[in-house]
């Protein structure tokens, strides 16, 4: 201990001395900067610090400005010395990345990656030697920064208790944030509060700046590692935060490694920042599943929407959901209404009794007796419908590791190509096995549950499977490796309207999509037309709006929640459901505003036909937008769903007009949001 204080006092001596020669400039603190590069366009710029005392930071400008004031880096050791003082540069290299890829399925057929990339080394100068490797990929509209660490002959083993990563915003700001580490894990209400008064966020964590910049910070490809949060430290720094292990260490890992990559989106407006989002799939491996046309987007019903209304249960009984002819009847109506898929939720024995947050009775091959699983994918598959199958574990993971590969045998005998999984258990509450063999308790966002979740990926895609996980880790881009993992939750989704107290405010969606739907696809499950939830509760939306949520959210697979009932009942506001796409080539939002409304436009994959929706708040709003993304000189039927003069989610819900136009591009749509209302409209290209 000593030895280590004199070194160090030797050491800070040593590097008070004047600037090195790898020293280009200073930092307003007085650090040298050691290292720099710019975006393609030189719009961003990420200057890398070294203090006096040889801590390694990092600083990024937006035209010349700083959006992130220098913040340092490091880590936190339970068992080895912290890493963090006694840096020297130790190397340095950059070089251009331009390569354009196509998403096998997604908001976009093609994305360009175009980065400048930067790796700076240190090497600690104490007796440990051991090295810290900076990457930083420099986008227009964004970095990317992650560590490396390399095997040494004395650090062969990183227990990592923290990330020192910092983000110290340079202007004050508005944040959208949720709170982390709290019971109900992802499924809060966004706050939004000014940054400083940030506690502990989960990501995406999404800012406004005073001068009007739009941030978002977040995390790509989170493989074999624990998710991070972003706890406020003072003032604007919001520092790493990793998700807890019942380990001890939060991450435990062989070196050598590479963290997840630690992500700022960095747009001028709020319809910017949600096209950076691009980022996040940039920043993750290619796919590595190669041919994966067997993973097919689709509209989905299912034997689910009952059961949160209490009409129907998942166990066993007179209300059983999961029955043979209930399961053919769903079936019969996708078949009818052109529907993909049914998902079909209580089907397997362990429902009764006490599953929540339990799950040691869930058996993911046996059915009840009253549901005859050979039976029902024999009728699915003779109309030409998916089957997308169930598992809930209740957080207990072990109970489903042990039974993961007949589970999955199973599917992929009956011709079942989709489960959707699921965690329900209190944040802190997933039961696995340890290498004790006895049952810890873990985090849904921690670093055994981030390898969980990519065994049953990886495991699923042997079978071509896809999943779709409910109380999942949060989407960190890693559809664009695995592209059978379509879908997510990780949110307050439209269960929260049968039986939420609160249910989901109008300006719900609204933050959504400035926030969680900067990660990935959400199965928000929408187009509740009958507006009711449980006990004939008012949902707060609009019926437009029900229509509007298949644009803007955007999911792979986008569920029909209703009651078939409901869908009969409502035939025209129907129409558009069975109309809408779900495969896209382009996405782009035409206006919004973080928290108070959004208008996105999607042109449908290999089709020349565009959608249009938009979602509002709970105030009302005119909205005008140029079609000019429609192909010039093309005349397209507008089949326009919106909300109608009177129409208010608290006195009027259900006041909708449709209505058909022709337009061109250079036409304009004027129209109004209710308050808690949206619009939704096909474009069909006509032949002329
Ligand atoms: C919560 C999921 O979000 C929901 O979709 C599912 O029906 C229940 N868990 C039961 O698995
Ligand atoms: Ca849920």
């Amino acid at each position: 201990m000593t030895l280590l204080r004199v070194l160090s006092a030797l050491l800070l001596c040593f590097l008070a001395l004047p600037a090195t020669a790898q020293t280009i400039a200073q930092a307003p603190s007085g650090s040298a900067i050691v290292a720099n590069a710019q975006s393609p366009s030189g719009t961003l710029k990420v200057e890398v610090t070294l203090t006096a005392e040889g801590r390694v930071g990092y600083i990024v400008s937006r035209q010349g400005k700083p959006v992130i004031a220098e913040s340092r880096l490091g880590f936190l050791f339970t068992d080895a010395p912290q890493m963090l003082r006694n840096f020297a540069v130790a190397g340095q290299s950059t070089r251009s990345f331009d390569q354009s890829w196509n998403e096998p399925w997604g908001e976009y057929r093609t994305i360009r990656n175009h980065y400048n990339e930067l790796t700076v080394s240190f090497d600690e100068k104490n007796w440990l030697k051991r090295r810290m490797t900076m990457v930083f990929r420099v986008f227009d509209d964004g970095v990317g920064f992650r560590y490396e660490i390399p095997r040494r002959a004395n650090f062969t083993h990183a227990n990592i208790a923290d990330e020192l990563t910092e983000f110290n915003v340079a202007e004050p700001g508005t944040a959208w944030w949720d709170e982390a580490l709290e019971w109900n894990r992802e499924e809060y209400l966004y706050r939004r509060t000014p940054i400083e008064e940030i506690g502990t966020a989960q990501t995406p964590l999404t800012i406004r700046t005073a001068s009007g910049l739009h941030l978002s910070i977040h995390e790509a490809a989170l493989v074999d590692y624990s998710g991070m949060d972003l706890r406020r430290v003072q003032g604007r720094v919001l520092k790493a935060s990793l998700m807890p292990s019942s380990a001890g260490p939060k991450v435990s890992r062989d070196l050598p490694l590479a963290t997840p990559w630690r992500v700022i989106m960095i747009a001028p407006d709020a319809p910017s920042l949600y096209k950076s989002a691009q980022i996040i799939l940039n920043l993750n491996e290619p796919n590595a599943l190669g041919d994966v046309s067997w993973v097919k987007p689709m509209k989905y019903v299912g034997i689910w929407w009952a059961m949160h209304l209490d009409l129907a249960t998942w166990n066993s009984g007179p209300k059983h959901g999961a029955t043979t002819a209930n399961a053919k009847r769903y079936i019969d109506f996708a078949a009818k209404n052109g529907f993909g898929g049914v998902l079909i939720e209580g089907w397997n024995t362990g429902w009764d009794g006490d599953w929540f947050a339990q799950g040691s009775d869930f058996s993911f091959t046996q059915a009840y007796p009253d549901f005859d699983i050979a039976e029902v994918a024999r009728y699915a598959k003779s109309k030409g419908v998916e089957i997308i199958g169930h598992h809930e574990t209740g957080g207990n993971i072990a109970n489903y590791e042990r039974q993961l590969g007949p589970a999955l045998d199973l599917y992929q005998k009956l011709g079942i190509h989709n489960v959707k999984t699921g965690y329900v258990a209190d944040a802190g509450g997933i039961q696995a096995l340890g290498p004790d063999g006895k049952i810890h308790f873990e985090w849904h966002q921690g670093q055994v549950m981030v390898n969980h979740h990519l065994k049953v990926v990886t495991e699923a895609a042997k079978r071509q499977v896809t999943v779709d996980a409910h109380e999942p880790v949060k989407d960190t881009g890693l559809r664009r490796t695995y592209p059978n993992w379509v879908s997510r939750e990780g949110q307050r989704g439209m269960e929260y309207n049968a039986w939420g107290e609160p249910k989901n405010p109008p300006e719900h969606e609204a933050n959504l999509l400035f926030t969680r739907m900067l990660s990935g696809p959400m199965d928000f499950t929408p187009g509740v037309l009958s507006l009711k939830g449980k006990n004939n509760t008012q949902i707060l939306s609009t019926l437009a709006k029900q229509l509007a949520l298949y644009v803007v959210i955007y999911s792979p697979i986008q569920m029909a929640a209703d009651l078939p009932e409901n869908y009969e009942a409502n035939p025209k506001a129907f129409q558009f459901i069975k109309d809408v796409a779900v495969d896209w080539d382009d996405s782009r939002m035409l206006a919004g505003e973080v928290g108070d409304y959004a208008v996105i436009v999607r042109k449908a994959r290999g089709s020349p036909n565009w959608f249009l929706g938009a979602v509002g708040d709970e105030q009302e709003r005119r909205v005008d937008v140029a079609l000019d993304f429609l192909q010039p000189g093309k005349r397209y039927r507008a089949e326009i769903y919106r909300d109608g003069d009177t129409a208010d989610y608290r006195t009027n819900p259900r006041d909708m007009i449709i209505e058909t136009r022709s337009v061109t591009a250079s036409d304009r749509f004027a129209f109004r949001i209710a308050p808690g209302g949206g619009a939704a409209v096909r474009f069909v290209a006509l032949a002329h």
